[in-house]
């Protein structure tokens, strides 16, 4: 069963960047059932690093499309950016040690209280500075 299931609220309305939240759940999904499941090592690190790498360019990408509609709070979010690159990647450290089911709820927890938060608002009012810009 996916874990993370992509809602409504979840929608900012740029194509574009819809598409990549709803790939990024669909990786997180990956790597949750591979480490509930108690995948090898080898398929866990695999849907690891895809999710961490999927997440830097997509925060590259926002960072690019807010920078050029010239968003108030393109600075500022390029900074709440940094600070999920670092969590995520010092979850990848931890989960190179631990590849428990226990360490896939810490990693699906990141998802729940960092991710999506951070999807249905910090993106939003990033998106809002911008339009409200125009
Ligand atoms: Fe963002």
């Amino acid at each position: 069963m996916e874990r993370f299931k992509w809602q409504a609220k979840y929608e900012l309305g740029v194509p574009e960047i819809d598409d990549q939240h709803r790939q990024l759940l669909a990786l997180a999904n990956l790597v949750f059932e591979a480490m509930e499941s108690g995948k090898a090592a080898a398929v866990i690190d695999r849907a690891i690093a895809a999710l961490v790498l999927y997440t830097q360019t997509h925060f590259i990408d926002e960072e690019d499309l807010y920078g050029a509609l010239n968003s108030s709070l393109a600075d500022e979010h390029h900074r709440l950016h940094e600070e999920l690159r670092q969590e995520i990647l010092e979850l990848q450290q931890a989960a190179q040690s631990d590849r428990s089911a226990e360490m896939g709820d810490r990693l699906s927890e990141w998802v729940e209280i960092r991710l999506l938060p951070h999807m249905m608002y910090e993106d939003r009012d990033a998106h809002a500075a911008a339009a409200g810009a125009e």
